[in-house]
């Protein structure tokens, strides 16, 4: 999934091979992660694809099936593998991540430490924040889980980046080995104010924590316990707006559902187009609404800076 070695930086310029992940893309709500085998066939509502067919293809390519239907084969990167991958747990989705990384100020080197582990979904954009020469050390309490994450650091390539602990960080905190080296911790824990007295000594100087929950009663609790250690403590909450832009004709009628009139951007008319408004009507304009699926409330991002002595 990511270019580990500094040389390979174009990875995804090279061709797919037998053996490689594929997000085989149908449209951008249906999409699956493929292991590329010369031998199998994927089978769809579209028809058969046969696997040998997309080896020495570039990543992205059309590819067609028996009966003419087609579909993408993207390249598996952190933002596709967050919509694709198996949910074992709630996930942090692209719009809390992204602040994540930005807040985190997460770069090439840095050495992360994050609790618990869940399906790995903030995991896999952490460790390409950090490749190729950081590395992120996550713990989870629930074996099983840890197992899973793990295996799916192994399909996506980025096992080398990640290690998966399984560990009480609520009960027990991080592992004293971390004293002092990490540049920044994230918490997705139901308690995380009880492992904030070993994120201090976990995090180096000016060192940056997060805590991600889905109640403001968490937040509350977490704030008043990280008031004495840590400065520049802010909380977010991230509520994504996705729009619907499209083509439509003016005064034909047709909104397509929408219970007003949209709002809309006239295409400018050139001098020697028609003035008139009946003919103006006919020009297509582009019709832009809110999306009814927009996602609402996911949690709340606490980040805190530790406080210089
Ligand atoms: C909501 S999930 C994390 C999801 C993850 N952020 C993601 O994006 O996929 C919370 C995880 O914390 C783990 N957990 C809960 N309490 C824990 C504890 N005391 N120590 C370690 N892990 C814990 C759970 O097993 C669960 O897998």
């Amino acid at each position: 999934m990511l270019p580990v070695n500094p040389m390979d930086k174009n990875t995804f310029r090279r061709c797919i091979r037998d053996g490689d992940l594929v997000i085989v893309y149908e449209r951008h709500d249906n999409m699956k992660p493929i292991k590329v085998n010369k031998e199998s066939e994927l089978q769809n509502r579209f028809g058969v694809f046969k696997h040998a067919e997309w080896i020495g293809k570039p990543f992205g390519s059309k590819v067609f099936s028996n009966r003419g239907g087609f579909v993408y084969l993207l390249a598996p990167t952190p933002e596709l593998w967050t919509l694709v991958l198996s949910h074992r747990t709630q996930i942090l989705y692209l719009a809390d991540i992204s602040l994540v990384i930005m807040y985190l100020e997460i770069v090439p080197g840095c050495l992360v430490l994050e609790s618990g582990t869940g399906s790995g979904s903030l995991t896999t954009s952490l460790a390409r924040a950090v490749a190729p020469v950081g590395h992120v050390y996550t713990f989870d309490f629930h074996e099983q889980r840890a197992t899973s994450a793990r295996e799916e650091f192994e399909l996506t390539g980025l096992s080398s980046l990640v290690t998966v602990n399984v560990r009480d960080i609520q009960g027990e905190g991080f592992p004293s080995e971390f004293c002092r080296r990490a540049d920044s911790v994230f918490l997705d824990l139901p308690q995380p104010w009880l492992a904030i007295p070993s994120v201090v000594n976990m995090l180096k100087q000016d060192g940056v924590m997060c805590s991600f929950s889905p109640c403001i009663e968490q937040v509350q609790r977490t704030c008043e316990t990280l008031k004495s250690k840590f400065t520049d403590i802010r909380t977010f909450e991230i509520l994504l707006r996705a729009y619907e832009i499209r083509e439509a004709r003016m005064g034909s009628g047709h909104n397509n559902g929408a219970s007003g009139p949209l709002p809309c951007k006239r295409r400018q008319l050139s001098p020697g187009e028609a003035t008139k408004e009946s003919q103006e009507s006919l020009h297509p304009s582009v019709m832009a609404k809110p999306c009814s699926e927009a996602k609402g409330h996911t949690g709340y991002l606490t980040f805190a800076r530790l406080r210089c002595n």
